[in-house]
Protein backbone atom coordinates (compact mmCIF):
# COMPACT_ATOMS: atom_id res chain seq x y z
CA UNK A 1 0.00 0.00 0.00
CA UNK A 2 1.27 3.57 -0.96
CA UNK A 3 1.76 6.23 1.81
CA UNK A 4 -1.26 7.98 0.23
CA UNK A 5 -3.34 5.03 0.53
CA UNK A 6 -2.19 3.46 3.80
CA UNK A 7 -3.05 7.16 5.19
CA UNK A 8 -6.78 7.26 3.68
CA UNK A 9 -7.02 3.89 5.68
CA UNK A 10 -5.65 5.20 9.17
CA UNK A 11 -7.53 8.18 8.53
CA UNK A 12 -10.96 6.89 8.11
CA UNK A 13 -11.44 3.12 9.01
CA UNK A 14 -9.15 3.14 12.25
CA UNK A 15 -7.94 6.45 14.05
CA UNK A 16 -5.11 8.07 12.69
CA UNK A 17 -2.94 5.88 15.18
CA UNK A 18 -0.08 7.03 17.03
CA UNK A 19 2.16 10.44 16.65
CA UNK A 20 3.98 9.11 13.93
CA UNK A 21 0.88 8.49 11.53
CA UNK A 22 -1.14 11.30 12.95
CA UNK A 23 1.82 13.58 11.43
CA UNK A 24 1.39 11.39 8.08
CA UNK A 25 -2.30 11.63 7.88
CA UNK A 26 -3.25 14.83 9.65
CA UNK A 27 -4.00 16.61 6.44
CA UNK A 28 -6.66 14.39 5.08
CA UNK A 29 -9.99 14.84 5.72
CA UNK A 30 -12.26 12.23 6.49
CA UNK A 31 -14.77 11.15 3.69
CA UNK A 32 -18.00 12.10 3.98
CA UNK A 33 -19.55 8.60 4.04
CA UNK A 34 -17.22 7.90 6.73
CA UNK A 35 -17.97 11.23 9.30
CA UNK A 36 -19.90 8.95 11.69
CA UNK A 37 -17.20 6.72 12.44
CA UNK A 38 -16.43 8.98 14.96
CA UNK A 39 -13.32 7.30 16.98
CA UNK A 40 -15.15 6.55 19.73
CA UNK A 41 -17.60 4.58 17.83
CA UNK A 42 -15.21 2.30 16.50
CA UNK A 43 -13.77 -0.81 17.81
CA UNK A 44 -10.28 -1.47 16.81
CA UNK A 45 -9.27 -3.71 13.13
CA UNK A 46 -6.72 -4.72 14.08
CA UNK A 47 -7.78 -7.81 16.19
CA UNK A 48 -9.59 -10.52 14.38
CA UNK A 49 -11.87 -13.33 15.53
CA UNK A 50 -12.39 -16.36 12.90
CA UNK A 51 -15.04 -18.00 14.21
CA UNK A 52 -15.98 -22.01 13.54
CA UNK A 53 -16.68 -25.46 14.48
CA UNK A 54 -13.31 -26.52 12.70
CA UNK A 55 -14.43 -30.60 13.21
CA UNK A 56 -11.78 -30.46 12.43
CA UNK A 57 -9.35 -28.14 10.81
CA UNK A 58 -8.95 -28.67 6.93
CA UNK A 59 -6.24 -27.12 5.18
CA UNK A 60 -8.85 -24.36 3.67
CA UNK A 61 -9.45 -23.14 7.26
CA UNK A 62 -5.55 -22.78 6.92
CA UNK A 63 -5.19 -21.23 3.98
CA UNK A 64 -7.41 -18.73 5.51
CA UNK A 65 -6.01 -18.31 8.45
CA UNK A 66 -2.98 -17.51 6.82
CA UNK A 67 -4.48 -15.04 4.71
CA UNK A 68 -5.70 -13.43 8.08
CA UNK A 69 -3.05 -13.64 10.11
CA UNK A 70 -1.10 -11.31 7.08
CA UNK A 71 -3.93 -9.28 7.34
CA UNK A 72 -4.24 -8.93 11.26
CA UNK A 73 -1.96 -7.51 14.42
CA UNK A 74 -3.75 -11.01 16.19
CA UNK A 75 -5.62 -13.24 14.65
CA UNK A 76 -8.18 -15.41 17.12
CA UNK A 77 -9.51 -18.51 16.16
CA UNK A 78 -12.61 -19.28 18.16
CA UNK A 79 -13.77 -22.67 18.17
CA UNK A 80 -17.53 -22.85 19.31
CA UNK A 81 -18.73 -24.94 22.39
CA UNK A 82 -21.72 -26.12 20.88
CA UNK A 83 -24.19 -28.15 23.34
CA UNK A 84 -26.06 -29.01 20.26
CA UNK A 85 -24.24 -30.55 18.07
CA UNK A 86 -22.96 -34.47 18.17
CA UNK A 87 -18.86 -33.07 16.78
CA UNK A 88 -17.27 -35.91 15.45
CA UNK A 89 -13.95 -34.21 17.51
CA UNK A 90 -14.38 -32.88 21.31
CA UNK A 91 -13.74 -29.28 21.52
CA UNK A 92 -10.48 -30.26 23.28
CA UNK A 93 -9.15 -32.39 20.30
CA UNK A 94 -10.25 -29.45 17.97
CA UNK A 95 -8.39 -26.83 19.66
CA UNK A 96 -5.20 -29.42 19.91
CA UNK A 97 -5.24 -29.99 16.49
CA UNK A 98 -5.37 -25.95 15.61
CA UNK A 99 -2.55 -25.02 18.10
CA UNK A 100 -0.31 -27.71 16.79
CA UNK A 101 -1.33 -26.91 13.02
CA UNK A 102 -1.04 -22.53 13.77
CA UNK A 103 2.08 -23.04 16.35
CA UNK A 104 4.24 -21.16 13.32
CA UNK A 105 2.34 -17.80 13.49
CA UNK A 106 2.75 -16.05 16.76
CA UNK A 107 -0.43 -13.66 16.35
CA UNK A 108 -2.99 -16.75 16.01
CA UNK A 109 -4.50 -17.70 18.67
CA UNK A 110 -6.98 -20.98 19.66
CA UNK A 111 -9.70 -19.81 21.92
CA UNK A 112 -12.71 -21.39 22.52
CA UNK A 113 -16.01 -19.18 22.83
CA UNK A 114 -19.75 -19.69 23.68
CA UNK A 115 -23.13 -17.70 23.21
CA UNK A 116 -23.54 -15.28 21.05
CA UNK A 117 -19.66 -14.24 18.94
CA UNK A 118 -20.83 -10.49 18.89
CA UNK A 119 -20.45 -10.65 23.47
CA UNK A 120 -17.45 -12.96 22.68
CA UNK A 121 -15.75 -10.17 20.40
CA UNK A 122 -16.71 -7.51 22.89
CA UNK A 123 -15.07 -9.14 25.37
CA UNK A 124 -11.92 -9.67 23.31
CA UNK A 125 -11.64 -6.05 22.33
CA UNK A 126 -11.74 -7.55 18.48
CA UNK A 127 -13.12 -5.39 15.68
CA UNK A 128 -13.35 -7.61 12.94
CA UNK A 129 -15.14 -11.44 12.26
CA UNK A 130 -13.26 -13.10 9.50
CA UNK A 131 -15.30 -15.64 7.13
CA UNK A 132 -14.29 -17.63 4.25
CA UNK A 133 -16.67 -17.53 1.20
CA UNK A 134 -16.01 -20.97 -1.38
CA UNK A 135 -18.50 -20.66 -3.52
CA UNK A 136 -21.93 -18.42 -4.30
CA UNK A 137 -23.54 -21.35 -2.46
CA UNK A 138 -21.70 -20.06 0.95
CA UNK A 139 -22.97 -16.30 0.34
CA UNK A 140 -26.75 -16.60 1.55
CA UNK A 141 -25.93 -17.68 5.00
CA UNK A 142 -22.53 -15.98 5.60
CA UNK A 143 -24.84 -12.92 4.62
CA UNK A 144 -27.52 -13.43 7.16
CA UNK A 145 -24.74 -14.17 10.11
CA UNK A 146 -23.26 -11.04 8.82
CA UNK A 147 -25.97 -8.68 9.05
CA UNK A 148 -27.23 -10.42 12.31
CA UNK A 149 -24.12 -10.12 13.61
CA UNK A 150 -24.06 -6.32 12.42
CA UNK A 151 -27.72 -5.72 14.01
CA UNK A 152 -26.38 -7.33 17.61
CA UNK A 153 -23.07 -4.82 17.11
CA UNK A 154 -22.88 -1.81 14.65
CA UNK A 155 -19.41 -1.83 15.34
CA UNK A 156 -18.66 -5.33 14.24
CA UNK A 157 -17.67 -5.76 10.93
CA UNK A 158 -17.20 -9.07 9.06
CA UNK A 159 -14.74 -8.81 6.52
CA UNK A 160 -14.93 -12.11 4.08
CA UNK A 161 -11.46 -13.88 2.07
CA UNK A 162 -11.65 -16.02 -0.56
CA UNK A 163 -9.57 -19.52 -0.13
CA UNK A 164 -7.14 -20.25 -2.49
CA UNK A 165 -9.37 -22.04 -5.71
CA UNK A 166 -7.69 -25.90 -4.62
CA UNK A 167 -9.90 -25.54 -0.94
CA UNK A 168 -13.17 -24.53 -2.45
CA UNK A 169 -14.61 -27.65 -2.55
CA UNK A 170 -13.38 -28.39 0.74
CA UNK A 171 -15.70 -28.65 3.69
CA UNK A 172 -14.76 -30.46 7.44
CA UNK A 173 -18.44 -32.20 7.07
CA UNK A 174 -16.82 -33.67 3.45
CA UNK A 175 -13.60 -34.89 5.21
CA UNK A 176 -15.72 -36.42 7.87
CA UNK A 177 -17.54 -38.29 5.72
CA UNK A 178 -15.34 -39.64 4.02
CA UNK A 179 -12.57 -40.12 6.19
CA UNK A 180 -15.68 -42.54 7.11
CA UNK A 181 -15.85 -44.11 4.06
CA UNK A 182 -11.33 -45.04 4.14
CA UNK A 183 -11.14 -42.30 1.49
CA UNK A 184 -7.54 -40.76 1.37
CA UNK A 185 -7.00 -37.44 2.90
CA UNK A 186 -3.72 -36.35 1.47
CA UNK A 187 -3.81 -32.87 0.71
CA UNK A 188 -7.23 -32.05 2.31
CA UNK A 189 -6.08 -31.96 5.73
CA UNK A 190 -2.80 -31.36 7.77
CA UNK A 191 -1.23 -34.47 8.32
CA UNK A 192 -1.51 -34.38 11.97
CA UNK A 193 -5.23 -33.98 11.54
CA UNK A 194 -5.51 -37.38 8.81
CA UNK A 195 -3.67 -39.11 11.87
CA UNK A 196 -6.58 -38.19 14.52
CA UNK A 197 -9.36 -38.82 12.03
CA UNK A 198 -8.01 -42.39 11.37
CA UNK A 199 -7.46 -43.23 15.09
CA UNK A 200 -10.86 -41.64 15.64
CA UNK A 201 -12.41 -43.77 12.94
CA UNK A 202 -10.72 -47.14 13.29
O1 LIG B 1 -18.00 -23.37 11.08
P1 LIG B 1 -19.42 -22.90 11.18
O2 LIG B 1 -20.26 -23.98 11.82
O3 LIG B 1 -19.97 -22.43 9.88
O4 LIG B 1 -19.42 -21.62 12.17
C1 LIG B 1 -20.63 -21.00 12.54
C2 LIG B 1 -20.39 -19.96 13.64
C3 LIG B 1 -19.64 -20.56 14.81
C4 LIG B 1 -19.59 -18.82 13.09
C5 LIG B 1 -21.77 -19.42 14.09
O5 LIG B 1 -22.62 -20.50 14.33
C6 LIG B 1 -21.70 -18.55 15.32
O6 LIG B 1 -21.18 -17.48 15.29
N1 LIG B 1 -22.28 -19.06 16.44
C7 LIG B 1 -22.26 -18.36 17.72
C8 LIG B 1 -23.66 -17.98 18.18
C9 LIG B 1 -24.07 -16.69 17.54
O7 LIG B 1 -23.51 -15.65 17.77
N2 LIG B 1 -25.13 -16.78 16.71
C10 LIG B 1 -25.61 -15.67 15.94
C11 LIG B 1 -24.76 -15.50 14.67
S1 LIG B 1 -25.63 -14.62 13.50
Amino acid sequence: MGLDAKCFFYASISDCGGPAQRQDCGTLPHPPELKSLSRRNTMKTSIAIYPGSFDPVTNGHLDLIERGEKMFDLLIVAVLQNAEKKPLFSVKERVEMLREVTKQWPDVEVDVFGGLLVDYARKRGAGVILRGIRAVSDYEYELQMALMNRKLEGRLETVFMLPGLTYSYLSSKLVREIAQLGAPLTGLVPPIVEERLKAKIS
